[in-house]
């Protein structure tokens, strides 16, 4: 639009609304409401928002959240009621004076999409809302986003403590790279027994994961935060297998949250992405690594995600109360000798898991009796379950960790995460749970 005088292209913007949903004009509002619903701090501007001003998103229950927070406003005439996917990698500027702003960090409109994007930003937006933080920033993948998190706060000669039994990608992360940079990560088991005696001066992080993957463990979130707190480490928890809805980390104090959105945020098995929730201050110095690493979520990502949210309580609801039936199926069965379900009373974690999620969720995990050669027979005999990684979609999954995310992994450190050869984890669908019953039964027999 070179040359076009400003009120020349206000007229030009205006004739594009009726017919383009998506419009400039639609867009910038959209933009605007996006901001405000979604930041929660500022109060919502009428006119804009209309027969909303007088609701108060902070108070919206969490399903509420996973549909509205962070949209722009869905009343008025033309709005289009999901949110535009802004496929574009770079946004023009009025001025040399606003990009001068920008460049001095005095502006925070949109440049490039590395750095961010108005899809991006909706999807942060509700991100931030389901887990209680002030900011969020997605990510290409879940590790883009621990990788990311982990490289902004460290650095060499920095120590992290870890608890063992973490997703093998994070594992492998702090076993195999860091290393390399000088990084040492010391481990405590998830209990937090002796973690005191494993902080020195140089320790920087705080790394937990609850509930692990496979083999659902728990750590007491309220104590590792305070933990971590107590030592002025920042806390970091990877609330994957949780979700926003079973349970907000950052309500017992901890400093950042991270989740692989490929797994029951998304709940489709068809994106890959990752989010790191927390405060503005953590969260603009995790960008800015982002926009350096370039690990960042597409648009185009984004929208699917957004869209899975939006049935996230509805899901999690009935994969929880299916987990539960197929666990307390499993645990009576002969062929089995332990079933890691924290919903089961015997689940080490039981009462933990009680006071700190508000529901079990969707994974997990069995030992055969019969070890790997009957774990082989099984994973070969299922009909409708799925063999195959990751977690969290409508089509229930079943994988071997020894040869999925624990892979490459010690006999030592395989004991640590509680991983047998005949271990089998599952991820729990949304199919009718006498179906699947049946298809254990049959896989079993
Ligand atoms: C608990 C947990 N965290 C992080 C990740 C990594 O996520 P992504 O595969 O999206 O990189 C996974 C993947 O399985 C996971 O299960």
């Amino acid at each position: 639009m070179f040359g076009v005088q400003k009120s020349q292209r206000r007229e030009k913007e205006r004739s594009l609304t009726p017919q383009t949903p998506f419009g400039m004009t639609s867009l910038k509002k959209s933009i605007v409401g996006a901001r405000q619903f979604g930041g929660c701090r500022k109060p919502l501007r009428a006119g804009i928002i209309l027969g909303m001003k007088k609701m108060q998103p902070p108070q919206f229950r969490p399903q509420t959240r996973a549909i509205h927070a962070g949209e722009p406003t869905r009343h008025g005439v033309n709005v289009p009621v999901t949110s535009p996917i802004v496929r574009s990698s770079t946004f023009s500027l009025s001025s040399a004076n606003e990009l001068k702003a920008w460049a001095e960090g005095r502006s925070k409109v949109f440049m490039y999409t590395r750095d961010g994007n108005p899809t991006l930003a909706i999807a942060e937006k509700k991100l931030a809302a389901l887990e209680g933080g002030e900011d969020a920033v997605v990510t290409a993948a879940g590790m883009a986003a621990t990788s990311t998190t982990l490289f902004s706060f460290i650095q060499k000669g920095d120590e992290i403590i870890s608890t063992a039994q973490v997703y093998g990608g994070s594992y492998r992360l702090m076993r195999d790279f860091f290393p390399r940079f000088g990084v040492t990560t010391r481990q405590v088991e998830s209990s937090l027994e002796g973690i005191e005696l494993l902080v020195t001066p140089r320790t920087k992080i705080l790394f937990v994961e609850t509930p692990t993957n496979p083999t659902l463990y728990l750590v007491d979130l309220r104590k590792a935060a305070a933990f971590a707190k107590k030592h002025g480490l920042i806390s970091i928890v990877d609330n994957t297998f949780a979700t926003p809805m079973l349970q907000n980390p950052i309500e017992y104090g901890f400093d950042l949250v991270i989740h692989s959105v490929t797994k029951g945020l998304a709940g489709h098995s068809d994106i890959l992405g990752g989010v790191v929730v927390g405060s503005s201050r953590y969260i603009s110095v995790i960008r800015k690594t982002l926009s350096a690493f370039g690990g960042i979520m597409d648009p185009e990502v984004a929208f699917l995600l957004m869209r899975g949210i939006k049935t996230l309580g509805v899901r999690i609801e009935r994969q929880c109360e299916t987990a539960m039936r197929l666990a307390k199926f499993l645990e009576k069965h002969p062929k089995i000798s332990r079933v890691h379900y924290p919903g089961l009373k015997s689940h080490p974690d039981h009462a933990l898991a009680k006071r700190q999620m508000r529901g079990f969720g969707s994974m997990l995990a069995f030992d055969l009796k019969g070890g790997l050669r009957a774990a082989h027979r099984f994973a070969d005999r299922v009909r409708l379950f799925v063999l195959a990684a990751s977690l969290g979609g409508a089509e229930s999954l079943i994988i071997l960790p020894i040869y999925g995310s624990h892979q490459h992994m010690s006999k030592e450190e395989l004991a640590r995460a509680g991983v047998e050869p005949g271990t089998v984890r599952v991820s729990v669908g949304l199919e009718d749970p006498e179906d699947l019953i049946e298809d254990l039964r049959q896989a079993l027999r």
